[in-house]
């Protein structure tokens, strides 16, 4: 759906003072997430993860769809102590689009 997409991508802007994405991105105060949708947390080369997150990876944690759902409503509530200062988005359309606009970036 290109509507969505398209959304999704107006809607990264919250993310991206910290998060980059597309050809070339690089980690910045976030991970940069080529490949994010479906991938194992705490794995991007270079980056410093908080223990918080490094704890949840170890257990097994994968960014799929509900485990973006529930990280980006609250995420301070989905991980106590991230290093990620966000305060979440509470309109499921909105992570919807995000997540769906995320997934189009391979790694
Ligand atoms: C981690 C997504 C907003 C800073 C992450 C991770 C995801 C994510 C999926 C886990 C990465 C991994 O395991 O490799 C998003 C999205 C955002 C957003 C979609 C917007 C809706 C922000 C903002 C900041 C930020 C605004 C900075 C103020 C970080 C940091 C981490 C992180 C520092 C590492 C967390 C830790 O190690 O505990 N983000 N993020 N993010 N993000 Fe964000």
């Amino acid at each position: 759906d290109p509507a969505l997409l398209a959304e999704g991508e107006k809607l990264f802007r919250k993310c991206a003072a910290c998060h980059k994405v597309g050809e070339g991105a690089k980690n910045a105060t976030g991970p940069q997430m080529n490949g994010i949708v479906g991938r194992a947390a705490g794995t991007v080369d270079g980056f410093k993860y908080s223990k918080a997150l490094m704890d949840m990876a170890a257990e097994g944690l994968v960014w799929d769809d509900a485990s973006l759902h529930a990280f980006l409503t609250d995420p301070k509530k989905f991980m106590k102590g991230t290093k990620m200062s966000f305060a979440g988005l509470k309109k499921e359309e909105e992570r919807t689009a995000i997540i769906a606009w995320l997934a189009t970036f391979a790694e």
